[in-house]
């Protein structure tokens, strides 16, 4: 292939997740450059880290037009919520997202629940409401604990389980009255809580069609045994313990074929990667909630199992038909550790310098999230800051990998959980 054929690729975002789709991305036979707005350390080995604002999708038109860019892929969804893929389509530049109006099944809820319920989608009972009186009014018809969810982006937080009547009380007065999640906190969803094992599954899709689909599980709790606040996950691994053919199939034709189906025939057809959170309960999968891009720390260890050339995968979602191509998976286990600012998901210090990368053995991905490069060493820079990642031939195996290198990284205030993927 001569070089006039490969594509200079633009990724937007800075976590774990950006990391580990800029090393697939850089392993690409079709690649030219790679550019990362902004990136992280993680990103600066395998690419050029450009110090671009995601708020503004402008400026990274004008970028990506001025480095003939041949294809952006988003990471994070506050781009897609900004409409970044509606300014580059419009300017004739291909990208990997949905559009503004598609991305609503992530950034708002009652939207989603509207498409879930239209498209005959399995999820759990619910109400919406706009104001404190009509939501107190209704909460005797509810029962405990249930599940209070604002409707807007809200960086992880907007979900709140209440256990009694006096807890959704104090909640709404904060939504409605207080407005502590400001617009986000405008429409407000009750709904019922739900038990079983949750689940991560992940499409391309075209517009049209569906790639098949892949899972993984992701550990939400900040310590060990489930305990303590929510966190944006604290590890994961893929393929999902419940996973077989039969839940394969019964997700594909219960959740994304309808979902995908509706979204075309309402004029905003979904284009990029889907991700349903679902449970696995005993009446059968919900859906929790939709995304509109890959998980973190999901893509961690589902890319290091993907044997098919991303950028080609990502290319064929963006611009044309992805039935064109065979998406293969590797069977082998792959599980990830996240290693975190001590005080996440709480307040935390950064700007620790991190030693010991160079004594991972080759078998182990480190995949960065908050980090950055400061003359020859790597800071911390956020609440997450790297994932150990293993494949291997069991999860056993995988396990043991990532928790004997996890000891030769070190930075101040480390902390991480001790039981990912144990009973496995
Ligand atoms: P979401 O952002 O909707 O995925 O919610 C964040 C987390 O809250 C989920 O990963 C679940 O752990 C929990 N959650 C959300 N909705 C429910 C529900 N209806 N029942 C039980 N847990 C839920
Ligand atoms: N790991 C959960 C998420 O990416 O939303």
């Amino acid at each position: 292939m001569t070089n006039s054929e490969k594509t200079n690729v633009l990724l937007l975002g800075n976590g774990g997740r950006e990391h580990a789709i800029a090393w697939k991305l850089a392993q690409s036979q079709n690649l030219d450059k790679l550019f990362i707005a902004p990136g992280n350390a993680g990103t600066a080995e395998v690419g050029t880290n450009v110090q671009i604002s995601l708020e503004d999708p402008a400026k990274l038109l004008e970028y990506a037009k001025s480095q003939s860019i041949g294809l952006t892929v988003v990471g994070p969804e506050a781009p897609l919520a900004l409409g970044v893929v509606n300014v580059f389509r419009h300017a004739g530049l291909a990208i990997f997202g949905p559009t503004k109006e598609a991305a609503m099944l992530e950034t708002s809820k009652a939207y989603a629940k509207e498409v879930m319920v239209a498209s005959g989608v399995p999820t759990a009972n619910y109400q919406v409401f706009t104001d404190y009186e009509t939501a107190e009014g209704a909460i005797s018809d509810w029962e405990f604990p249930l599940v209070i969810k604002v409707d807007g982006l809200a960086a992880g937080k907007g979900v709140i389980i209440c256990e009694s009547k006096e807890e959704t009380l104090v909640t709404l007065k904060e939504i409605f009255i207080d407005q502590k999640f400001g617009g986000a906190g405008q429409k407000v969803l009750i709904e019922e809580f739900l038990i079983g094992q949750e689940i991560s599954v992940f499409s391309f899709v075209d517009g049209e069609n569906i790639s098949p689909i892949i899972g993984a599980t992701d550990y939400k709790r900040a310590y060990d045994g489930d305990a303590g606040p929510n966190t944006g996950g604290m590890g994961s691994y893929s393929p999902p313990k419940v996973w077989n053919k039969d839940i394969e199939n019964t997700i594909i034709e219960n959740v994304f074929e309808p979902v995908i189906g509706y979204m075309s025939s309402t004029g905003n057809p979904y284009t990029g990667v889907l991700y349903a959170g679902l449970i696995v309960t005993s009446d059968g999968i919900k859906v929790l909630e939709f995304n509109c891009r890959f998980g973190d720390p999901e893509t961690q260890v589902l890319l290091p199992r993907l044997e098919t050339d991303l950028l080609s995968v990502m290319q064929l979602t963006a611009t044309s038909d992805i039935t064109g191509i065979d998406i293969e998976w590797d069977s082998r286990p792959c599980v990830g550790l996240v290693v975190a600012s001590g005080g996440y998901p709480g307040s935390y210090n950064v700007g620790k310098d991190i030693y010991g990368l160079d004594r991972i053995d080759a078998s182990v991905n480190v995949f960065h999230a908050g980090t950055s490069v400061s003359g020859d060493g790597i800071l911390t820079s956020g609440g997450r800051v790297l994932a150990v990642t293993a494949k291997s031939d069991s999860f056993a195996n995988a396990r043991e990998l990532i928790y004997k290198n996890v000891e030769q990284i070190e930075f101040e205030g480390m902390f991480f959980r001790k039981d990912i993927a144990t009973g496995l």
